[in-house]
């Protein structure tokens, strides 16, 4: 996938196009090049000048403008992708025809990307024989189609043909252009931080917010893979796409790895597991009247869930392991990660450094990916969502 991608934002009349600029918004920030073709009627809605801003390029929208460099058809033959959001019932019966009396039509008709629409339109135009008919045309041609969600429509009613939420639609339109690289491949990926009880109400756990392990799930989804993702105290939502199980405690999460592991290629263990456990969970909450000054909780060690997919790993399955380290020297930090992955058995181990503000609940990290005989094969720094992919890109 190219980046930074050149993306066309087309803009289209409805009461959703103001939450078309959190799409462009988020575009931007991502790094892409985006340029909007807003219709008139787009424009009655939202303004050119807002528009103009968070996009940071010249917004068009005349047919008529531009016309000695043939902007008609130069900004659809530059486009790495064609989103429309919001799309209107007109604008959709006007592409599903190949109509090109705006600048947006001719955009499209003079583009090879992919193009994706995110409708929005009330219930009853939303599943009128028409616009279903237009749909399924679209479809057919190859173009993605994005929701509609149902929910609270303009006024007090509800029901399909609100559209789709703005990170859904910029993930669901990035997708598109993710190489299919890992079609049919059985991925198995951990995610969180599981905690162990100590009463009914407390628990020794760990900061990992689950992020990163998510975002290789969804990425590798994308990718094509059947993923299941098996997460421990998520403080981040799933797309509904991907089949989840949720578990709490690290004998929890040994048990449902060990099960789904038996059918998985590739098991990546991106959770940060609990090395240890109560001895003795208190069946009522633990209280200081009975406790004094001081509490002592005896732990016990909880079985190495990594190690014990390497012992039982079926032939040519992959093993990827995580370790979070808080060393700040680099060579030590790699030597730590040299004998842990030597230590657990796993192909590879991602290698990041943690601390009381990197690494954990943050949108960003910084990978090292030792393989099994512990030389480095890749570094990443970024997103989330782009390391996921640096990772993916080394088991592919
Ligand atoms: N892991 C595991 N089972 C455990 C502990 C860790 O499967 N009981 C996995 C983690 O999911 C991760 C890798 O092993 O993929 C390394 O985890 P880490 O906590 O860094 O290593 P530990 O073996 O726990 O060693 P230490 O905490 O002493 O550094």
């Amino acid at each position: 996938m190219p980046e930074p991608l050149n993306i066309v934002v087309g803009v289209t009349g409805g009461i959703a196009a103001y939450k078309a600029v959190a799409v462009i918004r988020s575009l931007v920030l991502a790094g892409h090049d985006v340029h909007v073709v807003a219709t008139d009627a787009a424009l009655r809605f939202v303004g050119k000048p807002t528009l103009e801003a968070i996009s940071r390029n010249t917004v068009n929208t005349d047919l008529y403008e531009g016309v000695a460099e043939v902007r008609h058809v130069a900004i659809g033959q530059a486009a790495d992708l064609i989103l429309i959001v919001p799309a209107t019932a007109n604008t959709i019966a006007k592409l599903a025809n190949g109509i090109a009396d705006d600048l947006l039509g001719n955009t499209v008709l003079a583009s090879k990307a992919p193009v994706v629409i995110a409708p929005a339109m009330h219930t009853e135009m939303w599943q009128n024989a028409a616009t279903a008919h237009n749909i399924s045309v679209l479809e057919g041609r190859g173009v993605t189609v994005i929701g509609p969600a149902s929910g609270q429509l303009t006024g007090a009613d509800s029901g399909q043909g609100r559209m789709s939420e703005p990170e859904e639609i910029v993930a669901a339109a990035l997708a598109v252009l993710r190489p299919k690289d890992l079609t049919g491949r059985r991925i198995l990926i951990t995610a969180g931080g599981t905690r162990e009880a100590l009463d009914p109400v407390r628990f020794i756990g760990n900061r990992s917010s689950g992020k990163q392990g998510v975002a290789l799930a969804c990425a590798a989804a994308e990718r094509g893979a059947i993923v299941t993702l098996i997460g421990a105290n998520l403080e981040v939502s799933v797309s509904a796409t991907i089949r989840v199980e949720h578990v709490v405690s690290t004998l929890e999460l040994a048990d449902a790895v060990f099960a789904a592991a038996e059918e998985a290629d590739v098991v990546i263990m991106a959770a940060a597991v609990s090395d240890y456990r109560p001895e003795s969970v208190a069946e009522s909450k633990i209280k200081k009247e009975t406790q004094g000054e001081r509490l002592t909780i005896e732990l016990v060690k909880n079985p190495d869930i990594l190690a014990g997919l390497a012992d039982r790993r079926r032939d040519g399955q992959i093993l990827v392991g995580f370790a979070a380290e808080t060393e700040r020297d680099a060579d030590a930090l790699l030597a730590l990660g040299r004998a842990k992955i030597v230590r657990k058995g796993s192909d590879f181990l991602v290698l990041n450094r943690v601390g009381w503000s990197e690494g954990f609940a943050t949108d960003g990290n910084s990978v090292i990916v030792l393989d099994g005989a512990g030389d480095i094969v890749m570094e990443a720094s970024g997103s989330k969502t782009s390391v996921a992919d640096r990772i993916l890109d080394v088991l592919v």
